[in-house]
């Protein structure tokens, strides 16, 4: 059995990727936290890395706090840019591949069509400005077997996310504004969790070898303002509205057109991504078990 290094054991792909672990046919999967080891200090990390002696490695970590990022520019690049970068040189020395997830933040949002791959970078924020020099770290490090994995607007039944935030908001609350003039595609983690084992599945049996930049997100399209509608369609109680992101400032400004085109990540790994609504049901199926039971 092949054996997988994940880093971010409490984050929401962590989780994904450790619910996965306990019962995965073809990998035993290891999810390492901070408890374990903090990615920001290289030397353990290396040490680490030798001793439970991978096949392969996800980097599920990172500094998402977009807006603190503002403030903590240090800590986010330390963790975002310089931590992947070592991750990189790790899984160069021992000729394994890296799977490291970053961020359609990496893009200005001002496309008309979805970005692709390729497509021109050019952040808007400091998170992003850190993640994308993350990616820079490890394709440079380890061209040859570095999968980069860009994602956007992830949710799931763990952690904070937009989903729970609005699900805790009905709790009290019936009537919402929510933001209407920002696009993208909504990711559920447990999603992302499948595709990058079935891409580390791919790559080790030699079936991909196609190292470089993916996008990755469920399939179609939404504002934050239609996200939430999805999320309450059943609740007669909520009432919701559109407002502007200059209705709703925060520190960091975000895209306001962020889709992903997942057309290479389909195409290369055989994979159809499945519609957002799809996910998202499964989801919310998946949280009202978690508060029935
Ligand atoms: N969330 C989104 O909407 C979104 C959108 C686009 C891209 N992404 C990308 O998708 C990936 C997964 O995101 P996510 O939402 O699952 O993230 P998350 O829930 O915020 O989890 C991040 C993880 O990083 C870990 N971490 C933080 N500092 C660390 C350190 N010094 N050493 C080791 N681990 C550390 C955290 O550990 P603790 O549990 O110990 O705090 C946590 O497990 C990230 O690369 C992110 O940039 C996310």
């Amino acid at each position: 059995m092949k054996k997988l290094l994940v880093f971010g054991r409490r984050g929401q792909l962590g989780t994904a990727l450790h619910t996965f672990g306990q019962s995965h046919e073809q990998f035993e999967i290891r999810v390492l936290g901070r408890p374990d080891v903090d990615l920001t200090d290289s030397r353990s990390v290396a040490a680490l890395i030798d001793t439970e002696n991978p096949d392969g490695i996800i980097n599920a970590a990172a500094y998402t706090a977009v807006d603190d990022a503002e403030q903590d520019e240090e800590n986010a690049f330390r963790l975002n840019a310089t931590a992947p970068h070592w991750l990189a040189k790790c899984a160069k020395k021992r000729n394994i591949p890296l799977i490291h997830v970053s961020t359609d933040y990496v893009f200005d949002g001002n496309s008309e069509t979805p970005y692709r791959p390729n497509d021109d970078i050019a952040p808007i924020n400091t998170y992003g400005r850190t993640k994308l020099a993350g990616e820079w770290g490890c394709l440079g490090t380890h061209p040859d077997k570095t999968y980069v994995v860009r994602t956007s607007w992830v949710y799931s039944e763990w952690g904070s996310n937009f989903v729970k935030t609005m699900l805790k908001l009905g709790e009290t609350r019936t009537e919402l504004a929510v933001v209407h003039d920002q696009v993208g595609s909504p990711t559920y983690a447990a999603d992302l969790a499948q595709a990058c084992l079935d891409m580390m599945s791919q790559i080790l049996d030699g079936v991909v070898d196609a190292p470089g930049i993916y996008h990755f997100s469920n399939a179609g399209t939404c504002s934050w303002f239609e996200f939430a509608q999805e999320i309450f369609k059943s609740s007669e109680s909520m009432n919701l509205s559109e407002t502007t992101s200059e209705k709703f400032p925060r520190p960091a400004k975000r895209p306001q057109f962020s889709k992903l085109d997942v057309t290479k990540f389909e195409e290369t790994f055989s994979i159809t991504t499945r519609p957002w609504q799809n996910a998202l049901d499964e989801c919310l199926k998946n949280l009202t078990k978690i508060i029935t039971t």
